[in-house]
């Protein structure tokens, strides 16, 4: 059986009924590692009822609490603009896309929390400034053609680093991608429509498309991470089937993907080593500035500090929605305990 909901098995109808996750003890932690390594190895799912290393665990509330960070702050660059789109059309559709993102973040927190992490936990770490999010977001928003470049550049680089996490081998997780991955699909695509309807306009809406291009082409690149010679977590992710495509591999998927997107649409990509070499079957491309993007990650970029206060504004505004959900929820507790007496 196949299902999107991250919280059923794929192979649910094997695996009916709950059952308790084993306690590794010296004596089976062998045999339960074994276990874990045999069904990695067979490209198998793990389950959050499954045992799992403890560095394995950490890995993916690590890099899932920081994907779904990634989406929360990424409303903001585009949400800026929704006030100011250039027609209800647009309005509508920046709302739904901006509106999605905050989905996106929603199911990957859930599917953080099924590793027994705690929502208030994540958010304290994102607030604290303790965790990350993608680097992409902490660089202005200055006018309409960077929504339609983020959602073109921006959502395509996400494309091309998420599908391969619908194979990763936590369950939760790459259910969860399956279904992120096919409403990204449309922020690329209304993103690059935006553009489109630009480039056929004045020559100063076409000047701004590629001044907003300039922009972020490289960040964008920076956005698949470290070269994998530098990478920290690549070869880790690999072994335990969490990352399916290495950083470079995926970045030169997108340029290959993008180069072409951009001829059509009539703007130059910054970069002048950019150039196909049909040797290799890819194009050749210049170097990404990583001490600006280690800059950024590490909390100096344009952006980083005004996009985290805005973000904990945001968490401290919503604190009396909160309370009187739970409240609610409470009072619906009693009350179905006092119909049950
Ligand atoms: N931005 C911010 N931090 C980054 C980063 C980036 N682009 N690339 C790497 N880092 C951080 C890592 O988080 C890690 O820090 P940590 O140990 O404190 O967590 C450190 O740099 C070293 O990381 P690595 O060199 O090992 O980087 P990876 O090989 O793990 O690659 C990644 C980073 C590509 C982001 C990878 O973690 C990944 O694929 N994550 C899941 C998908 C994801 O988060 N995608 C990006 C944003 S989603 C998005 O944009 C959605 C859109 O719709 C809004």
């Amino acid at each position: 059986m196949y299902t999107q909901s991250f919280s059923v098995p794929d192979d649910a109808d094997a695996k009916s009924g709950l059952k308790a996750v084993p306690k590794a003890t010296s004596e089976n932690e062998a045999a339960l590692m074994a276990q874990f390594d045999a069904r990695i190895a067979a490209d198998g799912r793990i389950e959050p009822r499954d045992w799992m290393p403890d560095a394995y665990r950490k890995t993916l509330v690590r890099q899932i609490s920081q994907h779904a960070h990634s989406e929360i702050v990424g409303m903001l660059p585009e949400g800026n603009w929704i006030s100011r789109a250039p027609s209800l059309k647009r309005k509508c559709i920046l709302i739904a896309k901006v509106q999605d993102e905050g989905g996106h973040g929603l199911y990957l927190y859930s599917a953080a929390e099924t590793l027994g992490t705690s929502r208030d936990d994540m958010l304290e770490a994102l607030h604290s400034g303790r965790a990350k999010y993608s680097s992409i977001f902490n660089y202005p928003t200055l006018n309409w053609a960077d929504v339609g470049v983020i959602g073109w550049l921006v959502d395509g680089a996400a494309i091309m680093n998420q599908i391969p996490l619908c194979r990763c081998s936590y369950g939760p997780y790459a259910r969860a991608m399956v279904r992120v991955c096919k409403e990204e699909s449309f922020h690329q695509r209304q993103g690059y429509e935006a553009l489109l309807v630009m480039m056929k306009g004045s020559q100063a809406q076409r000047d701004m498309v590629q001044d907003a291009v300039n922009r972020t082409w490289w960040k964008c690149l920076a956005m698949f991470g470290p070269s994998d010679k530098d990478s920290l977590h690549s070869s880790q992710g690999m072994k335990w089937g969490i990352k399916r495509i290495s950083n470079d591999d995926l970045r030169q998927k997108f340029i290959d993907a993008t180069v072409p997107q951009a001829e059509v649409l009539g703007v130059t990509l910054p970069d002048p080593d950019l150039k196909w070499n049909a040797e290799r079957g890819h194009y050749d491309h210049g170097e990404i500035d990583w001490d600006e993007f280690w800059q950024t990650v590490n909390g100096n970029g344009p952006m980083n500090r005004e996009r985290l206060a805005t973000r904990v504004k945001a968490h401290d505004d919503g604190a009396w929605v909160r309370e009187a959900a739970l409240a609610h929820a409470e009072k619906q507790r009693q009350r179905a305990m006092k119909e049950a007496a």
